[in-house]
């Protein structure tokens, strides 16, 4: 009854240090991976790192070091955090083993034979920030339509897979196959995507421009546009061309973990390129959402990106795969804060979880230490038994659609029904008062309940929750959730409970975290600190000077979706990167006429989201009754200028 599955995350770039975004698709994955192997599946799991083209070229070229070394220095960072996060993966894929490119290479030469790929002339625009090929009416003012920045003019040879012939078939089987693109609004988002045209995908880079990847088999000047080398590690990983026993064992891949970030490659090329190499589809790519910083895009030049070491520091491994696996609701973006982690980790793990299993574990140990079969009921027990019960044959339905935050959120509620039946029975007064038929029903049915609960959430906590099996008279063997669907797990009764250290001490955070507030008391608040209207509050010169002014350049504007009186801007203060910027002016300036404009904004404003659109910066205006004018500068000066 058991089947297989195989499942996959992004191979992750060598030039980055990793991140919690890296982390949480890693752990996602290996969360799934071992749901399915506790209920018995053929499981696989890959991830691996993807270490061609200009990224990683240009970084190793910034340390000094070949591209080669370069990935090999780094990629022991993927590698010593997985091993620290408990990762179970099977394999690890780099991108520059021979294993894998000689199969790229054969695929490559395979497609040419096969009039699949050919050579033209390419003439348009590149970004090179974002590896990709766009035509002119693919821009956004100019700029490239994914990040905004520059694109150079090009002109050169080039190979192509002849991909725009699929388009019809890709768009037939995104519509028959509901389940190949998760969430479906994400189907719903390629299908949008694939009313356009589709162009033919240019596959290659010559070698004067870029040396660092695959040779092209059939042109030794040339080599592989990254993209097209890194999605076959899918299938070069598990034996395509090599071990067909072991390819036809693992693939079709059960599901493909991607962030939002990569969606088209991975529901566009992918799809086809499989194709057109006559290979299976996946059975589903599932594109999660975005971890943000409170509210803010994590990156690198607003030095907000969570590091998952220091978080692991605080709590541990286990209750850090615990929140990002509770927190998130798959496909939606969430947030990740340092109080977020501590009032989960303090309330469901200490004060639930934890105390839980410290109450069973103390009163059977006065109890005797067994623990006991059961007397006669309670009455109270319906409740917490149900509980399980659903949270057992709730957490495959939750597996199946990818909804482990409910899966986790019915085990959770599970152990609160549990807490509560204890209160209610009261076993302290039971052994107090000699009931001992009831006190031994109490001590058993937490133990029983509590055992499955355990083996519930051993794919997301399996340290901790080995502990409790343990903790629980479990010895070496563990229950799987195979054991709990077929109803073959023995019966704790008669086994001796552990003394155990608190599975998670309660963590006291050096400052409280800020009482919830409401939007009145707020108001008031702010209302209380703000000076009387007609005193005019004086600033020293020290004080201006902590704001940075500066001045921008508009390089693309739009209106902002839902708001009427709000534009979106990117706006060029010199740095590597235009920022986003989100302005009430669309009542006074069309998004053509703020276009190009060098305005002054405050550069180092607290980042912000803006219905949903994030905001680094405030633009200066001037405002006189119904009018609104921007305030600009004097002649000609360039973007990123301090003001002062
Ligand atoms: O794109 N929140 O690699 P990459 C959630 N090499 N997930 C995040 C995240 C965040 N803030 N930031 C990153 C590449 N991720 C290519 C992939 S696959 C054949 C090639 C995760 O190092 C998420 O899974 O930029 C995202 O898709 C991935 O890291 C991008 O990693
Ligand atoms: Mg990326």
């Amino acid at each position: 009854m058991s089947g297989k599955f195989y499942v996959t995350t992004p191979i992750y770039y060598v030039n980055d240090r990793p991140h919690i975004g890296h982390a949480y698709t890693t752990i996602l994955a290996d969360v799934l991976a071992c749901f399915h192997r506790s209920m018995g599946d053929d499981t696989y799991f890959l991830t691996g790192t993807d270490e061609h083209g200009q990224k990683v070229e240009n970084a190793a070229a910034k340390n000094g070091v070949t591209p080669q070394q370069h990935a090999d220095e780094t990629v022991v960072r993927f590698q010593e955090l997985w091993q620290k996060l408990g990762i179970t993966n099977d394999d690890f894929i780099r991108t520059t083993e021979a294993r894998h490119k000689d199969v790229v290479k054969e695929i490559l030469q395979d497609l040419y034979d096969r009039g699949e790929i050919y050579k033209a002339e390419y003439t348009g625009w590149y970004c090179v920030g974002c590896e990709r090929y766009f035509t002119e009416k693919d821009l956004v003012e100019g700029k490239c339509p994914d990040c905004g920045r520059e694109v150079s003019a090009l002109k050169e040879s080039n190979y192509f897979f002849r991909m725009s012939k699929y388009q019809e078939w890709l768009i037939d089987y995104i519509k028959s196959h509901p389940e190949f693109i998760q969430p479906a609004f994400r189907a719903n988002e390629t299908l949008g995507f694939l009313k356009q045209p589709l162009a033919d995908l240019c596959i290659s880079r010559p070698k004067s421009r870029l040396s660092w990847g695959i040779e092209l088999p059939f042109d030794s000047d040339y080599v592989c546009y990254v993209w097209f080398d890194a999605l076959i590690n899918y299938i070069s990983a598990v034996g395509y061309r090599r071990d067909d026993a072991a390819f036809a064992r693992r693939w079709p891949a059960s599901c493909q973990l991607i962030g939002k970030d990569i969606l088209t490659t991975h529901s566009v090329y992918w799809p086809t390129m499989l194709k057109a190499m006559n290979v299976e589809m996946p059975g589903s790519i599932f594109a999660h959402g975005w971890w943000l910083t409170g509210n803010t895009k994590m990156s690198k030049s607003l030095g907000n990106v969570v590091n998952p070491m220091e978080m692991i520091g605080i709590v541990g491994v286990d209750a850090f795969r615990y929140f990002l696996m509770a927190e998130m609701t798959l496909g939606n973006d969430a947030s990740f804060t340092r109080e977020a982690l501590m009032r989960r980790y303090n309330s469901d793990l200490a004060n639930d979880l934890g105390n839980l299993l410290s109450r069973v574990v103390k009163l059977t140990l006065r109890a005797g230490g067994a623990i006991p079969a059961p007397g006669e009921p309670t009455g109270n027990e319906e409740e917490f038994n149900s509980a399980v019960e659903a949270a057992v044959s709730g957490m495959k339905s939750c597996l199946e659609s990818m909804k482990l935050d409910q899966g986790i959120a019915a085990v959770l509620s599970a152990v609160r029904a549990g807490n509560r039946y204890v209160e209610q029975c009261a076993p302290w007064a039971l052994a107090k008062n000699n009931d001992i038929a009831h006190l031994n029903t109490v001590l058993y049915t937490v133990a029983a309940n509590l055992r499955k609960l355990a083996v519930l959430l051993a794919p997301v906590m399996p340290g901790k929750m080995a502990e409790l099996q343990k903790a629980l008279g479990g010895g070496d063997e563990l229950l799987t959730i195979g054991d709990l669907l077929s109803g073959n797990c023995p019966d704790p009764a008669g086994r001796t409970v552990q003394e155990v250290a608190p599975l998670f001490p309660r963590i006291q955070e050096e400052e409280a975290p800020a009482a919830p507030c409401s939007k009145a008391e707020k108001k008031e608040k702010a209302k209380a600190a703000a000076p009387a209207p007609e005193a005019v509050e004086l600033v020293t010169i020290d004080q201006f000077c902590k704001v940075k002014l500066k001045t921008a350049r508009v390089v693309a504007a739009e209106k902002l979706e839902g708001a009427d009186k709000l534009l979106k801007l990117k706006i060029d203060i010199g740095e590597a990167e235009p920022r986003p910027l989100v302005a009430g002016v669309a009542k006074y300036y069309t998004p053509e006429e703020i276009m190009g404009k060098t305005i002054v904004v405050v550069s180092n404003l607290q980042p912000a989201t803006i219905r949903g659109a994030e905001s680094r910066g405030m633009l200066l205006a001037a405002k006189f009754g119904k009018e609104l004018r921007l305030v600009t500068v004097d002649g000609d000066v360039p973007a990123g200028a301090d003001i002062g």
